[in-house]
């Protein structure tokens, strides 16, 4: 085995050091795609087909037609359902004839038995395909109830993410599910990620395979008009973070091992040249629009502009992945004390996109050293002027960039205006910790003395 790769190796710094230029590329061009590299040499992007447009959502009857759906099961949560966005799909699909049935009662951030819910009512239903209408929290769901529907026999567990799971690899058939996302934030609507809360940790996990991922979303700004002002702000900054966690995280090429299999190689690679596209372009779009979205929500331009950003995020995200801010933000929410933000509704609850904030300043002052000139950028693309910065600022520059954002959008003094103090963060340190999937996704490897010191740098941020 060592021999082995020892000549895999040296193929590869065979294939470096030889000429690289297009007229003699060929010297050296050997094919290293051995399963057993420690370390993965390629990346792939998946993405669901995007449609995006002011109205788009009237063409999701005929889509239905198209694919020759007979009954579907249109999913939305208690709020969504009696709004325009939702009188856009029923009138689409009573139009094309389509017969559907809805299940309004998505808990908002879902959670195990919210989960089991929708997926007992799927499977209560013959349905042949699936159209989820709300934000990630409806997306998610539609995800779970699709792939148990499709599964019947399948445990609970079985599909979750390792180690509260199994991360069993969907082998079973999907129906085809459209998304149309109502908030401007999580990305849901491109990725193969489902998240819920689980109840017996206390901490968020998911389910994360390719399958999941919706085989279309209508991106339709027009919904985006109702959207209140603290949804606005609590997904515009899950948008944020997605950006500026994906276009950090560890480099494709420094995550490994190779996998055996292409089709086992996992949903959050690392960051790679495709995905800084997406990111970079939406680093830009929050420097442009964010502020103004929020305070103007008629301001169309803004909304529309935020609300495709948001998809652009989900493409880096559901291919580079996400890190820290996410992965400190799960046990962040499933620890909620009494906390009830405006416009949530009366439940206490910790929006995600405030959880995956919190801890942005002390994670970017943290994994700067990595790549001090990526952090800098990133600054730089949100409207900060590095041009006197020094490399050894690059963490100071982004998080104060980030804390400006989140002191004029009314972001609290920390994870103490949430009810945390300083004996809750053994308790969150361990709900951290078990999500592998996305600590490792950093760009530096972390102690659990570093995951408590971020935390504790979280207590107060201004
Ligand atoms: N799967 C993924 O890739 C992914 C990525 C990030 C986050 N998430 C998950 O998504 C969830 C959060 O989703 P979210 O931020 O989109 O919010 P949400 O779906 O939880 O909705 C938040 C609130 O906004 C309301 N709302 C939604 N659309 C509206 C509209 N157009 N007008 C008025 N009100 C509207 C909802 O009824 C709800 O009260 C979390 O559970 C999070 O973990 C998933
Ligand atoms: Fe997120």
């Amino acid at each position: 085995m060592a021999a082995r790769k020892r000549v895999f190796d040296l193929l590869r710094t065979i294939n470096v050091a030889t000429c690289q230029c297009p007229a003699h590329s060929h010297t050296g061009n050997f094919q290293v795609t051995h399963s057993t590299l420690s370390k993965d040499y390629a990346f792939e992007i998946k993405c669901s087909t995007v449609r995006y447009g002011l109205g788009v959502t009237k063409e999701v009857g005929q889509d239905l037609v198209n694919l020759g759906s007979k009954n579907v099961c249109v999913m939305t949560d208690s709020n969504v359902v009696s709004l325009s966005p939702m009188k856009a799909v029923l009138d689409s699909l009573t139009k094309n004839g389509v017969n559907y049935k809805v299940y309004d009662k998505v808990k908002v951030e879902p959670s195990d038995s919210s989960f089991k819910d929708a997926i007992k009512f799927a499977k209560e239903g013959e349905f042949d395909s699936f159209v989820a209408i709300g934000g990630g929290s409806v997306m998610d769901t539609c995800k779970a109830a699709n792939l148990y529907y499709c599964d019947p026999n399948a445990e609970f567990l079985d599909y979750v993410n390792q180690p509260v799971g199994k991360g069993k690899p969907v082998t079973v058939q999907l129906k085809p599910l459209i998304a149309i996302p109502t908030t401007s934030g999580t990305g849901s609507e491109t990725t193969g990620m489902s998240v819920f809360d689980y109840e017996e940790i206390n901490a968020k996990t998911g389910i994360a395979h390719s399958a999941l991922r919706p085989i279309l979303a209508l991106i339709d700004p027009l919904h985006t008009l109702t959207v209140p002002r603290n949804v606005a702000i609590y997904s515009g900054f899950d948008i944020f973070c997605h950006a500026l966690e994906s276009f950090t995280a560890i480099p494709y090429t420094e995550r490994g091992p190779a996998p055996e299999n292409p089709a086992l190689r996992p949903v959050y690679q690392g960051s790679n040249p495709i995905s800084d596209v997406w990111s970079r372009f939406c680093l830009q779009a929050l420097h442009k629009y964010f502020t103004r979205s929020v305070n103007n929500p008629d301001d169309i331009e803004a909304r529309s502009s935020m609300h495709l950003a948001a998809t652009m995020a989900g493409v880096g995200i559901g291919n580079a992945g996400v890190h820290l801010c996410h992965g400190l933000a799960y046990p962040i929410a499933g620890n909620v004390k009494t906390y009830v933000p405006e416009d949530y509704g009366s439940e206490p609850i910790i929006p995600h996109g405030l959880a995956v904030t919190v801890t942005a300043p002390a994670v970017f002052r943290f994994t700067a050293a990595s790549d001090p000139d990526k952090h800098l950028e990133a600054a730089q693309l949100l409207g900060t002027d590095i041009s006197a910065k020094k490399q050894a600022d690059a963490g100071k520059v982004l998080a104060d960039t980030i804390l400006g954002y989140m002191d004029k959008l009314g972001i609290g003094n920390g994870l103490s205006s949430m009810g945390y103090n300083i004996e809750d963060i053994p308790k969150l340190v361990k709900g951290a910790l078990p999500q592998h999937r996305l600590l490792k996704i950093a760009p530096v490897p972390q102690s659990e003395e570093d995951l408590t010191k971020l935390l504790e740098d979280s207590l107060t941020i201004y």
